[in-house]
């Protein structure tokens, strides 16, 4: 007999945004071996390989969608196409963002507008049209918000992306109280540092500002996490399986630090 526990979402449909690759990749493998039908957006006009080997594995269960979520036309089409597909979205993994860094006084308009496009008002319109089509439909949804431990402090180098996540877990929040009557649960993780194509761009900005070498600032908090190393994107898949399903049932409004120990709260 089949472990129950093992299809946690069963023929629940997923949207997954920035899922081409790193965490969200990761998060779409399990919630599709969980039983799940997902939908997937990202850039790219066409789905990366590694998209195309998981749709394989699980046929008929993958929808690719391109968007770009800084334009809300982009997201009103995404909605559509993926309920054109699989029907009424019952999860959203709400993942895609972009990351920079610059000093403080040296950060310009352009930085604030490209993490601000993505990061917050991509996050919000996405997850606010998802929200009205669940309630809509009389969907008991859950959405996963993606946010950082850079959301629960400021950093002197990063403050537009700390901005941006503390926006991920404040719109969390309210997100949370305003759909708590309608029976959907609207929940955060904040992720450490996770091993991801986003860390090498991290590396690089932290290395020239920081003058040290390439790789220098990934080995560093590395060794500076509780656990002992990095976070791998499969870390993040538990916890998004988890919030996503009917065993986190009386859990709405949280944002779950998976980060290895660095932040306590
Ligand atoms: N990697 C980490 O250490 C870390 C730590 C804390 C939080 N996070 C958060 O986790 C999430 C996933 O991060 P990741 O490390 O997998 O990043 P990643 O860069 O590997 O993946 C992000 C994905 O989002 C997509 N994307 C970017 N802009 C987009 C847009 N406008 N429209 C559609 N898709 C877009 C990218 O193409 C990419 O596939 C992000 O919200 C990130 O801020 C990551």
């Amino acid at each position: 007999m089949t472990d129950p526990r093992s299809q946690r979402l069963a023929q629940r449909h997923a949207l997954l945004t920035g899922a081409a690759g790193g965490i969200g990749l990761a998060v779409a493998e399990a919630y599709l071996e969980h039983g799940a039908r997902c939908s997937v957006a990202d850039l790219a006009a066409q789905p990366t390989e590694a998209l195309l080997a998981l749709s394989e594995r699980h046929p008929g269960r993958l929808h690719y969608v391109q968007a770009d979520l800084s334009r809300i036309e982009d997201i009103a089409h995404m909605v559509s196409s993926a309920r054109e597909c699989f029907g009424d979205i019952e999860v959203l993994f709400n993942n895609a963002a972009v990351f920079d860094l610059a000093p403080l006084l040296e950060s310009d308009e352009r930085m604030y507008q490209r993490l601000f496009d993505v990061n917050v008002k991509g996050m919000f319109f996405t997850m606010q049209a998802v929200l009205r089509q669940m309630v809509a439909a009389g969907v008991r949804g859950s959405v996963v918000n993606l946010a950082s431990q850079a959301g629960r402090r400021g950093e002197a180098l990063v403050s537009h992306y700390c901005a941006s996540k503390a926006a991920v877990i404040s719109y969390t929040q309210s997100a949370a109280l305003a759909m708590a009557p309608h029976g959907i649960r609207v929940n955060a993780i904040a992720p450490g540092v996770v091993d991801t194509p986003m860390w090498g761009q991290v590396d690089a900005l932290f290395a020239r500002y920081e003058g040290l070498q390439p790789g220098e600032k990934k080995a560093a908090v590395g060794r500076a996490v509780p656990l002992g190393r990095m976070g791998r994107p499969e870390d993040m898949a538990g916890a998004a399986v988890f919030l996503a399903s009917e065993e986190a049932a009386y859990i709405t409004a949280q944002t779950l630090n998976v980060d290895g120990g660095n932040v306590m709260s």
